[in-house]
């Protein structure tokens, strides 16, 4: 009989092996794109701070930083944009794919989501080469048309006609103008782009390091986005906003905050918007959508949205601070997004569409220098077991 753990040293005994659950700590990769100061609250994507690119960048800017390293040139700027709106509309078959599934019953918009770029590849002759022209071609025409299927399932959803894209707005208002069915104003734009902008990209998150490990088996492009979309769906990850906005509506009113906090403290519950596995700070992409909660509410009529987060966030930096447990990305987008007009369904979707630039430039990063990821488990399996014939088991 073979036992593995002599031939092939598969089982570890206590003290043989060290793992990190989760990973927690391990460096997977090199990487030029984005840097994560978890100490200092601190985010930077190719050397320029978060806070800078919100103020003055676009996400068409952000998209090529990301994808290129480099800022873009005014022609190199106005080319890129547009190569992303030439490429807005998708075939009659993935709208027909969001008008079939996306107002069923139970049917997640992550999941519809993931269906529809999957069934990208499918319209795309070239999904299968491996040259760099492909694979930049295809980063600019998936992150493109993310937007447009994601735009798409939420007005089915709602009951809504399609709006298709128009080639004459950026790449976030024109996102706005196909969730709303109309142009936003100035504002709306800038929200909306900023909204875009602090989701692009941030290091070795989870649905990153999907993607990248689909890349490293050298799948194509369409293949490692599906990833990074099926693990941003998680409540863990990218499906934190929509469960914050959930948790404000269960509470309901600024009153019931406290009440509400105590019960769930009492309960050991996690907190949905807080904590993170890098920052033990305050997550800078929360203090940026924290300013523009107070317009945006402001605008929207719904302070009390903000006036409840701020009170929880109040209470929870006061007693979970000391552990390294802050307000995160997803806790004030949900408040932003839901003023914005858009339904909690939704924001994690918005999330992709922004989070796709991320996903493809490290995947083209990836494919540059690329070495199968393949880590190990340990086996803590029994070492033997006899077969015992189907008949004899009880
Ligand atoms: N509320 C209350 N306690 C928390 C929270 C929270 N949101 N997050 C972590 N903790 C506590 C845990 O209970 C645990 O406590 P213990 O040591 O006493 O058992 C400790 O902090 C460590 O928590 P882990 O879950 O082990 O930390 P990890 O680094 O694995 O997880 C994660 C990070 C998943 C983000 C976690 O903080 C969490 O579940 N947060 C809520 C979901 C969320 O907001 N996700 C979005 C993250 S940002 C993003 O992906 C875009």
């Amino acid at each position: 009989m073979t036992t593995y753990s002599e031939e092939f040293k598969l089982v570890a005994r206590p003290g043989e092996i060290s793992f990190s659950k989760g990973l927690d700590g391990v460096v997977a990769a090199e990487s030029t794109k984005s840097y994560v100061d978890g100490l200092g609250g601190r985010l930077v994507y190719h050397g320029h701070p978060i806070e800078e690119l919100a103020e003055e960048s676009t996400f068409e800017e952000v998209f090529f930083l990301l994808l290129y390293d480099r800022l873009p040139t005014a022609a190199e700027l106005a080319r890129f944009t547009g190569q992303l709106q030439q490429h807005r509309e998708i075939p009659e078959e993935i709208y027909a794919i969001v008008r079939d599934h996306a107002a069923r019953r139970g049917v997640h918009p992550m999941t519809v989501l993931r269906t529809a770029i999957s069934a990208l590849a499918v319209f795309d002759e070239h999904a299968e080469e491996d040259t760099p022209e492909t694979h930049q071609a295809q980063a600019v025409q998936i992150t493109s048309k993310m937007a447009t299927v994601a735009a798409a399932i939420g007005r089915v959803r709602s009951g809504q006609a399609i709006v298709h894209p128009r080639s004459d707005l950026s790449h976030a208002a024109n996102y706005f103008y196909m969730m709303m069915g109309r142009v936003p104003d100035a504002f709306e734009a800038r929200l909306t782009d900023v909204l875009l902008i602090l989701h692009a990209d941030h290091e070795s998150n989870a649905s990153t390091f999907a993607a990248l490990v689909v890349k490293s088996t050298l799948a194509d492009t369409y293949s490692a986005v599906v990833a990074g979309i099926a693990a941003l769906k998680g409540p863990l990850h990218g499906g934190a906003n929509e469960q914050v906005m959930k948790m404000l509506e269960s509470i309901g009113s600024p009153e019931r905050v406290a009440a509400w906090l105590d019960e769930a403290m009492a309960q050991k519950k996690k907190i949905m918007g807080f904590g993170h596995r890098v920052y033990k700070t305050m997550d800078p992409r929360a203090t940026i959508l924290r300013g523009y909660a107070r317009e945006v509410t402001r605008r929207a009529g719904t302070e009390r949205w903000l006036v409840m987060a701020e009170q929880i966030e109040k209470t929870m930096v006061e007693k979970f601070a000391q552990k390294g447990i802050w307000p995160n990305v997803d806790f004030f987008s949900g408040v932003v997004m839901a003023s914005l007009g858009i339904d909690p369904s939704m924001f994690t979707p918005l999330f992709a569409v922004g989070r796709s630039a991320g996903w493809v430039a490290h995947a083209w990063e990836q494919r540059q220098d690329n070495r199968l990821f393949r880590p190990r488990f340990v086996y803590v399996g029994p070492e033997s077991e006899p077969y015992i014939p189907l008949a004899e088991r009880k």
